[in-house]
């Protein structure tokens, strides 16, 4: 029987721009309705101009496919006007701590200095969508960062604030204190820990950021998801890089996962016996959280085996080589 998934939802999603941008979003095309687009390009999207721009490349880079860009402006400190005029075309502002990952320059270094917009984003019911990492030692850096996220859902309680790619079981505990709170979930943050990043041969494909912690921790989010709880979305972070990016001296972090994101969800709620509430995870969740509703796409995954290729173009996928046991009908599978 195929699995039939209502305009599935990818909430947190790196496209890149040019040659990168056309070798990665028909894959998220493929699988999803839509995705909340990052805006950390070499050169931020913090303006409409640039916005719009990207949207109408991502948009020209799933053609014929239909996919909507939820489209996210990078944080600094916006203007009433500004934000008046960009509030139809955006999901929310997207903050990143300066330098914390990948073309983060830009962003964030004195968290005493955002409050003005912040007000604004409240007043004007913009979300506010967090990396949530100090820059502290590696393995601690959510855990440092959850006092910021406790001021802001205190402080702005009006505010929704979604906790991207939460990683630890204290993330998923502060998420039932506040109501205003939501958080994002990867596909590889319910299936690694460091030991598969750096236990053994260092796998700079599994090397992210936030970096994969305990077992402990990574339970307690396939429990919560499992579970189905209603603030919890699915957002790949699939983060292409070229393997040369990836495998020299200095990598960079992101995992690629987006050719194998439905088939492996598909894959992971079936052992854990709640398959029926992949949707919750994929869609729901995150149309009442977020307040939207996409347009409808039904997509459809067979049970059928198929192996993830070893590269795509320049970039080797998250699960290379590996069997997974469904699969979207065509294409992948022939690859
Ligand atoms: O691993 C990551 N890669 N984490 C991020 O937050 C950014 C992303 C990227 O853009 O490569
Ligand atoms: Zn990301």
């Amino acid at each position: 029987m195929p699995l039939l998934l209502d305009s599935p939802l990818d909430m947190h999603l790196h496209l890149r721009e040019q040659e990168m941008l056309r070798l990665v979003a028909p894959f998220s095309a493929a699988q999803f309705a839509g995705g909340v687009v990052m805006p950390n390009l070499v050169e931020p999207v913090d303006s409409l101009a640039r916005l719009r721009a990207y949207r109408t490349a991502i948009t020209a880079a799933c053609d014929p496919v239909p996919f909507t860009p939820y489209m996210t402006l990078f944080f600094r400190e916006y203007s009433r006007e500004e934000l008046l005029a960009a509030r139809d075309a955006i999901i929310g502002l997207k903050l990143y701590p300066a330098g914390i990952t990948t073309q983060s320059e830009a962003g964030v270094s004195d968290f005493d200095r955002i409050g003005a917009t912040v007000a604004l984003l409240e007043e004007l019911d913009i979300p506010l969508l967090v990396h949530g990492e100090t820059n502290g030692f590696v393995m601690d850096r959510e855990h440092e960062f959850l006092a910021t996220y406790q001021w802001l859902a205190e402080t702005f309680p009006r505010l929704r604030i979604v906790m991207e790619h939460i990683t630890t079981a204290e993330a998923v505990a502060l998420l039932d204190r506040f109501d205003n709170l939501a958080a994002t979930v990867t596909l590889h943050h319910l299936m690694i820990t460091l030991d598969d990043v750096a236990g053994g041969l260092l796998q700079p494909d599994l090397f992210c950021k936030p970096i994969a912690k305990t077992p402990r921790d990574r339970e307690a989010l396939c429990a919560a998801v499992f579970q189905g709880h209603p603030r919890l979305l699915f957002g790949s972070d699939s983060a292409p890089h070229p393997r040369h990016k990836k495998e020299c001296c200095g990598c960079a972090a992101g995992v690629f996962s987006a050719p194998v994101a439905l088939p492996m969800l598909a894959q992971l709620f079936e052992e854990a016996d709640c398959l029926e509430r992949l949707q919750g995870f994929v869609s729901t969740n995150a149309c009442a959280f977020y307040r939207i509703i996409p347009p409808p796409k039904t997509v459809e995954l067979q049970r059928k085996p198929w192996r993830v290729p070893e590269q795509y173009g320049t970039v080797r996928p998250f699960l290379a080589g590996r069997e997974l046991r469904w699969s979207m009908p065509d294409k992948q599978e022939q690859s």
